[in-house]
């Protein structure tokens, strides 16, 4: 049908230059066996004699398992994050949507520069993050994350005047006195913690869930970022109060035109509040484009699977694809395709290479053979041992128009 992108290409973006860009992350993290975590790997090093050579045996120390053989000593990975791109435009919002286990923690970890990407480059204004400190300051400063968890992203033993200080005293934004009160108040404000006196000495012990996520909102502002990287903001959150949370970062958009990455395994909410959508599975972007084009006419039979197990009122039938297993293991991922266990379009070709990104429409792309005509009898054959019996071809409809 189409020509496919280059693996990896970026998100659909409204209008503008990416303020924040990743290209081809990627990360590994290496898993430490059973018995052998990070501390005993740190006990068995100090024991190393001075006089070792490299090769040789080392001395089991009592109560450790034995360290393996020199030649064992590969590790395997967990491929968390795997070539993702992403384009942030100044004032847009781009979700992530994706199960439990997909990478979305990870890629927010990324780029706010928590962690080391294995691979890949992250661009702030067109630009590599500059190494000097003061360079690494600036990115910390204008890209904020917000976490999942308001219950434990606040510290207990201080209150919200403490809790939104802090930023403001560390990056010199307000002096003491009168004009920290002031930014203070102001910041309540923009999070509609209203009026602030009757929260600026609460302890997070005596707000709400919703009203501690403001805060927490509140103290990323302080910095005054440029970017926001929202990780699921309100799945912890009482059903009652994500809309005013939804509602409070669809306002941040439009009035700071902030550039805000909402990370979400719920695409009903993502329809909601992003103007695109990036749907990864296993560590994988599969498909991407504008939030109504993703999810009214899905092109990636993951895509479907998510749609098909969002709420929906009106639904009466049982959604098609639910209930069809589970994601993989990320240590050894499935070959090919990383949906063909589960998918119920899976064909021959789709078990051993991997799908590049296809533009399905302008600015709408999916990483899956359905979306190409090239394929081959053999290669478009029914996977063997799959269990719906769905006749795949290469000229079936878009997964998401299914019956
Ligand atoms: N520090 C870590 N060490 C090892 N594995 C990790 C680490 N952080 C995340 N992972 C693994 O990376 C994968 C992706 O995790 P994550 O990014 O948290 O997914 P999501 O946010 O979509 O639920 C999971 O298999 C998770 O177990
Ligand atoms: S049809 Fe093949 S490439 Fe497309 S999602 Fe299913 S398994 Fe993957
Ligand atoms: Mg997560």
């Amino acid at each position: 049908m189409t020509e496919p992108a280059a693996p990896g290409a970026t998100a659909a973006a409204p209008a503008g230059t990416p303020l924040l860009e990743a290209r081809e992350l990627t990360k590994h993290f290496v898993v430490h066996h059973k018995g052998r975590n990070r501390r005993t790997e740190a006990r068995r090093a100090r024991r190393v004699p001075s006089d070792h050579h490299a090769g040789e045996e080392q001395p089991a120390e009592p109560g450790l398992p034995p360290a393996p053989p020199e030649d064992q000593r590969e590790r395997p990975v967990v491929h968390a994050v795997e070539q993702v791109s992403v384009s942030l435009p100044a004032g847009g919002i781009t979700a992530v949507v994706g199960e439990s286990g997909s990478g979305k923690s990870t890629l927010a970890r990324l780029l706010a520069r928590l962690i080391v990407p294995t691979s890949g480059q992250i661009l702030l204004d067109g630009h590599a993050v500059p190494a000097s400190s003061r360079g690494r300051r600036g990115y910390a400063r204008d890209v904020q994350l917000v976490l999942q968890d308001p219950f434990s992203s606040l510290n207990p033993i201080h209150d919200v005047y403490y809790h939104l200080s802090r930023p403001l005293l560390v990056h010199h934004m307000a002096r003491r006195g009168p004009e920290l009160d002031q930014a203070i108040a102001s910041l309540l404000q923009r999070v509609a913690l209203t009026p602030p006196d009757q929260f600026m000495h609460k302890y997070p012990h005596e707000l709400s869930g919703g009203q501690r996520q403001r805060v927490a909102i509140a103290r990323a502002l302080a910095v005054r970022p440029r970017v926001l990287l929202a990780d699921e903001p309100v799945s912890m959150l009482d059903v009652s109060i994500r809309l005013g949370v939804l509602n409070l970062l669809a306002g941040l958009r439009a009035d700071d035109k902030l550039s805000i990455l909402y990370i979400t395994h719920d695409i009903a909410s993502a329809r909601y509040l992003a103007d695109s959508i990036m749907v990864m599975y296993a560590g994988q972007v599969v498909e991407n484009g504008p939030a109504a084009t993703v999810t009214d006419e899905p092109a990636h039979p993951y895509t479907t699977l998510l749609l098909s197990a969002a709420p929906d009122p009106d639904r009466a039938a049982p959604p098609a694809l639910a209930g069809r297993g589970a994601p993989p293991s990320l240590v050894t991922p499935p070959s090919g395709c990383r949906f063909h266990p589960r998918c119920p379009h899976a064909m021959a070709v789709c078990a051993h290479r991997t799908p590049p990104a296809f533009e399905v429409t302008a600015g709408h792309q999916s990483a899956c053979w359905l979306h190409t005509g090239g394929l081959s009898a053999a290669e478009s054959h029914p996977l063997a041992g799959r269990a719906d019996g769905l006749v795949p071809s290469p000229s079936a409809p878009a997964p998401g128009k299914e019956p």
